[in-house]
């Protein structure tokens, strides 16, 4: 059987970056197959920092090939930014960068429909990246003005943008004026004017176009040769657009259902999950955050964590610790085991949270509520464990830990139901330890 995947079991940014990087040399190609230029990567080898946004983390060994398949929304210009950046710090992209000619296209107009309709309910924000990732599945849901990488190279690209132009500023008059949410289109720095639209993108593409190809069938042939593949999640579990904190969620399957759709593998070959977790609990914009602490620890977190957005600068709301959170996340995922990042953050806390269930008006809630008001009234339910003052970032071996650290990770493990395969104890590959 000849892939893996590796998902986040919380609300994004657990680290699965570095979890791709260090499994990658164990494949021979990784696969970028939901989300966009949302999502924010890092990778750390070497003293260097790299940040990923769409091109798959595998990218830096040069014997495995990256693949950015169909189910990813793709925004060309960020695409290729990411490729000049990349390549000028040594980086061989060319050789080992694939992307679908079925994946769909941001174009500007995406953007400002981000912009305008950043709301759940009409009232609360979402809090999105911006990066225009849900008006473009949007429109690659209802079709009639959904643009794919292949588009672009076909005799019809440039009467399609005109057409779809004059349709998005009539939509946007509309929508401003009935919105009304002191949104003015002239302060969106973006003008749709066609022709501009037109000119860009055809350089854009003469530039991806070396890139592009049917990547369903490299991977089916890929699969057929037993080549082993590996899956990099985008987001988290807890952001998916079925089954996560709905609505606010980002607007692909990132719990892991999205393997198959976004990529055309089946799902028969896909025999490990691995589910990345921070060992506590971040959120970046709107929507229910039970264990969320809006005070001294929570600012501590944040500041030991440097948890602010990789994409968007945002600093991360920061809590404790969500077990029956991440029990849902790794039962939804199907996930064999959990990599637990982040550990040396809780270095130096008296005490440590971890949140095992919900009451909620008066009801204990073992499970995950489907719905963000319940979600939204759930007071957790704690144990709370002793903490840990020693520096354990230079610490190799599990044997090694503090005793509260390990009892900290065995504490997880039972209470999410699943065996801890790998702590990480700082963002260099090397601050990995193996548990066997
Ligand atoms: P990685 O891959 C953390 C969040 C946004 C917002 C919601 C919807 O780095 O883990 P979107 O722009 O997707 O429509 O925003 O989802 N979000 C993420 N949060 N990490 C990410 O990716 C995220 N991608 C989207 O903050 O709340
Ligand atoms: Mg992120």
């Amino acid at each position: 059987m000849p892939g893996a995947a590796v998902i986040g079991l919380q609300w994004g940014d657990e680290a699965k970056g570095k979890i791709v990087d260090i499994l990658t040399d164990r494949n021979d190609i990784v696969v970028r197959y939901q989300g966009g230029a949302n999502a924010g990567h890092t990778v750390v080898f070497g003293g260097e920092n790299y940040k990923l946004s769409l091109i798959p983390s595998g990218i830096f060994r040069s014997n495995v090939q990256s693949v950015i398949a169909g189910g990813v929304v793709i925004d060309p210009k960020s695409l290729l930014d990411e490729i000049d950046s990349l390549t000028a710090r040594g980086v061989n992209i060319e050789k080992n960068l694939i992307i679908s000619d079925r994946a769909h296209l941001i174009f500007p107009w995406h953007k400002i429909e981000d912009k305008i309709m950043d709301t759940a309910n009409g009232h609360e924000a979402i809090g999105t990246t911006m990066r225009g990732i849900g008006p473009c599945y949007q429109d690659k849901v209802s079709r009639s003005l959904a643009i794919r990488v292949g588009d672009m190279f076909k005799s019809e690209f440039h009467s399609r943008i005109e057409y779809i132009t004059g349709i998005k500023n009539r939509r946007f008059e509309v929508l401003s004026r009935y919105l009304n949410r002191g949104i003015n289109l002239s302060d969106l720095d973006i003008e749709l004017d066609a022709k501009r639209i037109v000119d860009e993108y055809s350089k854009l593409a003469e530039r991806m176009r070396p890139y592009i190809c049917d990547t369903t069938n490299y991977l089916l042939d890929a699969v057929d040769a037993d080549k082993r593949i590996l899956f990099e999640g985008a987001q988290g579990s807890l952001l998916d657009i079925d089954h996560g904190t709905f609505p606010f969620v980002t607007s692909s399957n990132s719990s892991g259902g999205g393997i198959s759709s976004g990529s055309g593998v089946p799902p028969k070959f896909i025999s490990k999950i691995l589910g990345v977790v921070k060992a506590y609990s971040t959120r970046v914009g709107g929507g229910p955050f039970p264990t969320e602490q809006d005070n001294e620890a929570g600012e501590l977190l944040r500041n030991k964590g440097n948890e602010y957005g990789t994409v968007t600068k945002r600093p991360r709301r920061c809590g404790w610790f969500d077990a029956a959170a991440v029990r849902y996340a790794a039962r939804l995922g199907g996930v064999d085991s959990i990599s637990l990042m982040l550990l040396d953050v809780l270095s130096g806390f008296d005490i440590l949270q971890i949140c095992t269930a919900y009451n909620i008006n008066g009801r204990i809630f073992n499970h995950f509520p489907s719905h963000t008001e319940d979600l939204r009234l759930a007071i957790p339910i704690y144990e709370t464990l002793p903490g840990w003052d020693e520096d354990i970032s230079e610490i190799k071996n599990y044997d090694q830990l503090p005793s509260n650290a390990k009892y900290y990770i065995k504490r997880i493990s039972e209470l999410v139901g699943k065996k801890v395969e790998i702590v990480s104890v700082g963002a260099d590959r090397e601050k990995t330890i193996f548990l066997t």
